[in-house]
């Protein structure tokens, strides 16, 4: 079975980036694109399956790590609308482990106080992980530490579609379509933007991932491979977050910035 603990050397430089990124804000929410998973079984001569199983481990190192730092809220793409293209052996398997993944955190997850939620077209999935998601969700709905969304058989255009069905739906009048009237009817409507996307295995794209939400958000690619992103690699990703200059259409000067 592979380790994910960090070897020494590797825990030394943890403890050493903690510290410089303690010492700035962190960000409040973090999407994550976990990609690489079968290119890492590929270059391990093993099954894609198996890089699944080393992905679905990963998560809980990063998810307990990024609650330490003091994010608040972390949305990991797991399954999106366009992966049931995928041989349907590797789709059974992907939501096996979904499911195996939900029931075999929620106690840890609850201990830690954190929240759980599925963001996604939910009714489209099997019944047992609509049954174990929402078990964990009621659960947890008063903890009040890190909300993990987990977005599965999630679209971003598929989650404006379905908002502005139910703009439709309720009637609105076309003055009444504001920007806040969508945001309102999102997956999780009181979910804020990511102010941090990281996408793992070097792609320069956003492949449909939280495409309403991530209008302002900063984006950072590493090539390193998601079953290889350890919490060394999630302070770089912050670090390199906290060296950015957010404008959001203003210019440097305005916002006091160095550039
Ligand atoms: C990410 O790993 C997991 C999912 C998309 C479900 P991939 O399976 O996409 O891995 P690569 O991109 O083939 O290496
Ligand atoms: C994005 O990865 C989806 C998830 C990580 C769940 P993909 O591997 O499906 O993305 P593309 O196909 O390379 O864009
Ligand atoms: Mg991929």
């Amino acid at each position: 079975m592979t380790d994910l603990t960090l070897t020494p050397e590797r825990e030394r430089l943890r403890q050493e980036l903690a510290v410089a990124v303690r010492a700035k804000p962190v960000p409040t929410h973090i999407g994550i694109i976990m990609d690489g998973n079968g290119r890492w079984a590929k270059q391990r001569g093993l099954t894609r399956i198996r890089g699944h199983q080393v992905g679905a481990r990963r998560v809980k190192t990063v998810v307990r790590f990024a609650d330490k730092l003091g994010v608040r809220h972390i949305s990991l793409y797991a399954f999106s609308v366009e992966n049931w293209a995928r041989p349907s052996f590797e789709v059974s398997a992907l939501m096996r482990l979904i499911r195996a993944y939900i029931v075999r955190e929620r106690n840890d997850l609850h201990a830690e106080n954190a929240r759980f939620r599925i963001i996604g077209r939910v009714a489209e999935l099997a019944p047992e992980i609509i049954e174990e998601a929402r078990q964990s969700t009621e659960l947890m709905k008063n903890n009040t530490g890190l909300t993990l969304n987990l977005c599965i058989n999630y679209g971003g255009r598929a989650e404006i579609v379905d908002a502005v069905k139910k703009l439709v739906a309720e009637g609105l009048r076309p003055e009444q379509v504001t920007e806040e009237a969508i945001a309102r009817r999102l997956y999780a409507p009181d979910l804020p933007d990511p102010d941090l996307i990281v996408r793992t295995s070097g792609e320069m794209r956003i492949s449909n991932f939280l495409l309403w939400e991530c209008a302002y958000s900063e984006l950072y690619v590493t090539d390193v491979l998601w079953p290889d992103f350890d919490e060394v690699e999630l302070l770089r990703a912050i670090q390199a977050y906290q060296g950015r200059e957010r404008r959001f259409g203003k210019t440097g000067d305005q916002i006091g910035g160095k550039r």
